[in-house]
């Protein structure tokens, strides 16, 4: 039997777990011997994993883990609430710290659209504002982030959100935003799709060709998901602003109000920016990835008229020999 194939087990990595700490579910070993492999029950729940568990592991030099799937919810709880450590730990490496970022901002973008009043828009904002301080802390962060992003090709609504917010926080910093601004703009394009949970799954996942009636409905989603937002929060700026903006338009073609050049936010702008350069490097049911350059000779070539051209001429620049060593620039041309 191999792990893999395993349908009620999945794989952790031993560097998200920290010392004196409990886990909240049972964390398990692969054991193979001449006749079997089996899962070994390795540290209960609510078993501390302490430093005598963590010299096992070294010394037997396991590098993988698992949890049942079942419990994986339990699991990712876990990574929100010990995020800072991990990724500050600078023993583990930033591509290991990297997918640990992503499993877990994908896990909580998925919890967003099953049922954004559970809490899920608060952690949200936590979760942006602790991946920000990562992207700022660890230069090496930000290049493992947008590899990943060219690893990760298949296309869903949690993947892309996550992909889009780790690209636009990147941009953002490389545009020279502030902090502040920063970590508006990356809950922003976590949360800019949550409007679509107010919309049917048979038109959002209909196959075939929308009607006009359906194709307005699906129009609706920024002011649905801005309607989510002002449920839960007075308090979002960013996030509203993303949320409402990321289909609008540079020449006013958009939706949903048709605004134009300066009546659309920098935030709305770099959002219309990279969730259109996404869905371009991503593989959809009916359409295969293009890969990076083709997608902007695409944007360029027939879609110029969405975006902001200066703008536009940053994200080609930043995409181009990007090196994350180097300083942002110093402008608040961007700023908010
Ligand atoms: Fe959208």
């Amino acid at each position: 039997m191999d792990y893999e194939v395993s349908p009620d087990y999945m794989p952790i990595s031993p560097s998200a777990l920290r010392t004196d700490t409990t886990v909240g579910c049972d964390i398990y070993i692969l054991a193979k011997t001449s006749i079997e492999v089996r899962f070994v029950l390795y540290c209960k729940s609510d078993a501390v994993f302490d430093e005598e568990k963590k010299s096992m592991l070294l010394s037997k030099r396991i590098k993988k883990l698992f949890i049942k799937k079942g419990e994986k919810q339990a699991f990712f709880t876990y990574l929100e609430n010990n995020f800072q450590k991990i990724v500050s730990d600078s023993s583990i490496p930033s591509d290991e710290r990297t997918r640990i970022v992503h499993s877990s901002a994908t896990n909580l973008v998925k919890d967003l659209f099953e049922d954004p009043r559970s809490g899920s828009i608060e952690r949200t904002k936590t979760f942006a504002n602790n991946m920000v301080d990562y992207v700022l802390m660890d230069t090496m962060a930000a290049e493992s982030l947008l590899l990943l992003k060219i690893a990760v090709h298949e296309y869903s609504t949690y993947t892309h959100s996550v992909n889009v917010a780790a690209v636009g926080t990147l941009f953002g910093q490389d545009l020279g935003l502030g902090v502040t601004d920063l970590k508006g703009l990356c809950a922003g394009i976590l949360l800019h799709d949550v409007g679509k949970t107010r919309i049917s799954t048979d038109i959002l996942n209909k196959n075939g060709k929308l009607t006009k009636e359906e194709f307005e409905e699906i129009k609706k989603h920024p002011e649905y998901g801005a309607d989510v937002l002002n449920e839960t929060s007075t308090e979002y700026k960013e996030e509203l602003i993303v949320t409402l903006q990321h289909h609008e338009n540079d020449d006013g073609s958009g939706y949903p109000y048709g605004l134009k050049k300066d009546e659309i936010h920098p935030c709305g702008k770099i959002s219309r920016i990279i969730d259109v350069y996404d869905a371009l490097t991503s593989t959809r049911s009916y359409k295969d990835a293009l890969r990076p350059f083709a997608s902007l000779l695409e944007m360029k070539e027939n879609m110029l008229h969405c975006f902001d051209a200066e703008l536009f001429k940053e994200f080609i620049r930043f995409l181009g020999p990007y090196d994350p060593r180097k300083k942002s620039r110093k402008t608040d041309k961007w700023s908010t």
